[in-house]
């Protein structure tokens, strides 16, 4: 049993996760040839779906940086993933090192590895539990331990609602969190989208994901406005992930084509 209260025997390596996958676009070697296999068939479809994931991760990083600068000293960040240098409380911690950050995943294979990445460094925790069931989030020893709803809050949904069905109530599940933020707090939020697809190219690469753990739900700008009711939108707003306040060169119209997301990020009752 790993420090965060899990068995890494109960790791499925026959069926793709999304989170190995992820993993592998990204470059990493936390995945199985299950993973790799699926992810191929993706980028095969889909080659521009590895500029996307790492646009994201440029997003997830700047948002971060965002939010402890305005003065947020605690993050909840759903669908965490495998752990990737910089993660949320190391990006957090170079502003201010007394930011306190509560992963939550699904997946085992992340729960394995949180306990050696991710909370090891003291006011970081782990909670093995699905989003879909906020109040086991919220009872979760670790989330008591470190969040408290009082104070202003991040909480970050990057790149893990489109994992969640329209059926499951995605929305319902968001609201549910952020209705008990005090205002202040922010909402992160990155999300795949087929708005940009001229083709059939996402389509495909969701049916692959028909055969792993969760599927791909594709959604566009105006079914993800209604997120950050409640929230005002920061500058630039909700658009492609390397156009939020980029820290270099802004991508070309060309190099832009490859990205096929949203970001934004929300202050909850006003900027
Ligand atoms: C694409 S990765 C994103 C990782 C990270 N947030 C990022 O953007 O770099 C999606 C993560 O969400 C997790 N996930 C998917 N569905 C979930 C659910 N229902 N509850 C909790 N985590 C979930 C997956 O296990 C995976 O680690």
């Amino acid at each position: 049993m790993s420090e965060t209260g899990f068995s890494p025997e109960e790791i499925d390596t026959t069926k793709p996760h999304p989170a190995r996958m992820y993993d592998y676009y990204l470059g990493g070697r936390d995945n199985y040839a299950v993973d790799r296999e699926a992810a191929d068939r993706v980028l095969g479809h889909a080659p521009f779906i590895r500029p996307t994931a790492q646009g994201n991760r440029g997003f997830h990083h700047r948002a971060v940086r965002t939010v402890v600068e305005r003065g947020i000293r605690q993050i909840m960040d759903l669908g965490t993933g495998i752990p990737t240098s910089p993660n949320t409380h190391e990006l957090a911690r170079e502003i201010a090192p007394d930011t306190r950050v509560a992963y939550v995943d699904n997946d085992p294979i992340v729960a394995t590895y949180a306990g050696a990445k991710l909370t090891n460094s003291g006011n970081a925790g782990f909670v093995l539990a699905d989003l879909r069931d906020p109040e086991a989030i919220l009872d979760h020893p670790a989330t008591r331990e470190l969040i408290d709803f009082d104070q202003p809050l991040a909480l970050m949904f990057v790149a893990v609602l489109h994992f969640v069905r329209d059926d499951e109530g995605p929305l319902e599940l968001v609201q549910s969190l952020t209705s008990r933020l005090t205002e202040g707090s922010c909402l992160i939020l990155s999300h795949i989208t087929a708005d940009f697809d001229g083709g059939t190219a996402l389509e495909q690469a969701a049916e692959v994901y028909k055969n792993s753990t969760a599927q791909l739900i594709m959604r566009s700008r105006e079914e993800l406005l209604p997120y950050f009711e409640g929230f005002e939108l920061l500058e630039p707003g909700l658009v492609r992930p390397p156009l939020w306040r980029p820290d270099g060169p802004v991508p070309d119209a060309e190099e832009l084509l490859m990205h096929h997301g949203y970001a934004g990020v929300g202050v909850k009752g006003g900027v």
